[in-house]
């Protein structure tokens, strides 16, 4: 685990932590994380000189704007153990969930089909399949969860058949932290059937976890580059390379075809034929940069830290006879604790917070059916990363009662 001279070093690395005029605790790294100056200093270093044009030129800029894009492709391509033809730069998590509903779900389900999602899942990857299914007439299941906020084997079980056709599930909550056993579920998922088409949200899970998307097995998995110390803009869509080059594109335009005639056109396979337009290199280098980053860290060290950091909150705040806390007991969890004053609005909570430096996120979290599902609206998120203390959380929770006491609720 990472010891508290490393932490500390690491903080150096990271500008917000020296702002003029105020100290702030970020606990809202589930939202975005914060950016180590390599990164931005790598952005800076793109746009003065290696900005052009990529795959379009023959011209020194635009030669190296290709080169530092395609470079970023292997350097990601490597981290979650794909092949390059099987990484597709998107703007986020959001839009590869959207290239895979258009392209392919639109494209393939029926009314016969069911999709499988959880109920835990982020709206991008709800909402987009409830458009899926008004548009095929698949319909959706929901994987519910238990009072420790997992997916039972018996509600697995219970669920998948051989018609689910899609089954979308996230590898890490962003509201409860639970972490379901993602590759086991697609193994079985494809016994029962070997048609199914798996995808794996990993927004809130690459930050702070190893992915192998060959371990995995999935079709399909997703992430967000800004939840992992990138600039935002650019996030990556993951495919096996023949699922991707067997589907329709889902943007028309320049850099994605082959030739172009009158009345039609033939298209590039994957990447290109995913990625029409203009692309963020900038951004893609920021990730690249970001994941060497990572890497000199130790992904397994970074879970570890920030693990023994949701643990020791979670017990200090279990404390709390005022609190509920959603995030489950279990210690194999995102680093997010979801929780509830039992007499203040979150918004109340977070915005007294900040009055200390303290940021936490309060809302729904883009989660709205989970919250219905717990029985609440709302809920306060803490969210940490490997760049935050365990000081820093014993300032957060030394100052939870005095939420109370500026609100004028008795002890
Ligand atoms: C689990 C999960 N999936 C998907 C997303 C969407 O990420 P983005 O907004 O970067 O597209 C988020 C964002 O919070 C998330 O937490």
């Amino acid at each position: 685990m990472l010891t508290k001279d490393q932490v500390l070093k690491i903080r150096e690395d990271f500008k917000y932590l020296n702002l003029n005029d105020k100290e702030l605790i970020y606990f809202d790294n589930a939202a975005t994380s914060q950016k180590p100056n390599r990164v931005i200093e790598s952005l800076d270093e793109y746009y003065s000189y290696e900005n052009g044009n990529p795959h379009r030129g023959a011209h020194y800029l635009a030669m190296k704007s290709t080169e530092v894009y395609e470079n970023s492709r292997d350097k990601i391509a490597s981290f979650i153990n794909a092949s390059s033809n099987e990484i597709v730069f998107l703007r986020n998590a959001t839009e590869a969930l959207n290239l895979i509903a258009y392209s392919w779900a639109l494209n393939n389900l029926t009314e016969n089909d069911e999709i499988l999602i959880s109920i835990m899942e982020h709206h991008s990857n709800l909402v987009t399949w409830q458009y899926v299914s008004k548009k095929t007439g698949a319909k959706i299941k929901y994987l519910y969860l238990d009072d420790n906020k997992q997916i039972t084997e018996e509600e697995f079980n219970s669920k998948i058949s051989k018609n689910t056709k899609l089954f979308s599930i996230t590898a890490a909550s962003n509201v409860v932290g639970t972490m379901p056993n993602v590759k086991e579920m697609i193994k079985k998922a494809k016994k029962i059937n070997p048609e199914i088409v798996t995808v794996v949200d990993a927004a809130q899970f690459a930050p702070h976890h190893k992915v192998d998307v060959a371990d995995i097995d999935c079709d399909f998995l997703v992430f967000s580059g800004h939840k992992m110390l990138s600039a935002m803009g650019i996030g990556v869509l993951y495919g096996k390379e023949e699922l991707l080059n067997s589907i329709d594109p889902f943007l028309y335009g320049g850099d994605m075809i082959e030739y172009v005639y009158e009345e039609k056109s033939t298209y590039l396979n994957s990447p290109q034929r995913f990625e029409a337009g203009t692309q963020n290199v900038g951004g893609a280098k920021s990730l690249a940069v970001a994941i060497e980053y990572i890497e000199e860290i130790g992904i397994d060290n970074i879970y570890e830290y920030e693990a023994a950091l949701t643990t020791y909150a979670y017990e200090k705040m279990e404390k709390l006879s005022y609190i509920d806390i959603y995030t489950t007991k279990d210690t194999h969890r995102s680093p997010v604790l979801a929780f509830n004053f039992k007499d203040a609005h979150p918004h109340d909570v977070a915005s007294i917070l900040d009055n200390y430096g303290i940021a936490i996120r309060s809302g729904h979290h883009c989660a709205q059916p989970l919250h219905r599902n717990l029985g609440i609206n709302f809920s306060c998120r803490a969210s940490f990363a490997f760049y935050n203390t365990f000081e820093e959380i014993d300032y957060f929770i030394e100052h939870l009662e005095d939420v109370r006491r500026l609100m004028g609720i008795e002890s």
